[in-house]
């Protein structure tokens, strides 16, 4: 039985795991990211809303056996924001736990690279942040009651960096990881996250398993969003 609260009806849309943007037919840039927290927020969302959307890059079954909603899976950074776009409508609740890559290689050869040399070198170029340009979507179609939750996978200068990246991409709250800390961030089974709130309110959630995070996470969104509409 879902849960009444103010995400009841709400189309909660949930990006996850990496993205990959190819060098050649079968090579690739990537990251470790596995889709394990994306998997773990779309079941808690589940409790609120049967309208429950998982975007995500390319994961393992273990993870996408898990998933009960409706799910697209993508590739490369364009394919995940058209996802997203296209998806997107008034009262839309999205959660980006993805790790999109940051730099795409400058060109791809549409036929294998040979090994000739002892050394390759490639240029990469700046690729789309999937977040900002879905938040400047939002803004320019003028869309309702909308709410951007963001992670931020940092190493150093914690607070700082999330802050910056939560008024860069105009997000309502940001999930902060730092993925050093042993049991924290990409490919584990656990997470500590420091919840920060576009008006700097801090809430700490302790290490635990990604679903407890998870679930935590949810009860926030839903305490902040019924609290607006009060
Ligand atoms: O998948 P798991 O193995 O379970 O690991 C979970 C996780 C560590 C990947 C997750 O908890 C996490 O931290 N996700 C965000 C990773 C990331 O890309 O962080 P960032 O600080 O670089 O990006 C900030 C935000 O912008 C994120 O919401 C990200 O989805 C988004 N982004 C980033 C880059 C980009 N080109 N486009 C984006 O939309």
């Amino acid at each position: 039985m879902k849960m009444h609260s103010a995400l009841s009806g709400r189309r909660i849309i949930v990006t996850g795991g990496p993205t990959r943007e190819y060098l050649d037919p079968v090579r690739f840039i990537s990251n470790a990211s596995s889709g394990k927290m994306g998997a773990a927020l779309v079941q808690a969302a589940r409790n609120y809303s049967d309208d429950v959307m998982f975007i995500h890059g390319p994961v393992d079954t273990a993870v996408s056996e898990k998933i009960t909603c409706t799910s697209i899976a993508v590739e490369s950074n364009l394919e995940m924001l058209t996802a997203v776009r296209n998806n997107l409508k008034d009262g839309s609740i999205i959660i980006m736990s993805a790790a999109p890559v940051d730099y795409k290689p400058e060109t791809f050869s549409s036929r294998k690279i040979k090994k000739t040399g002892s050394k390759l070198s490639f240029d990469f170029i700046l690729n789309i942040d999937i977040l900002k340009s879905v938040s400047d979507h939002i803004k320019k179609n003028n869309m309702k009651n909308m709410f951007i939750c963001g992670f931020a996978a940092e190493t150093d200068n914690f607070i700082e960096n999330a802050m910056l990246k939560i008024k860069k991409k105009n997000m309502d709250m940001i999930c902060l990881n730092d993925v050093t800390e042993p049991g924290s961030g990409f490919n584990t089974d656990t997470n500590r996250v420091t919840v920060i709130s576009e008006d700097g309110n801090i809430h700490e959630i302790k290490m635990a398993s990604k679903n407890a995070v998870a679930d935590e996470i949810l009860a926030i969104i839903d305490k902040k969003i019924g609290g607006a509409n009060e």
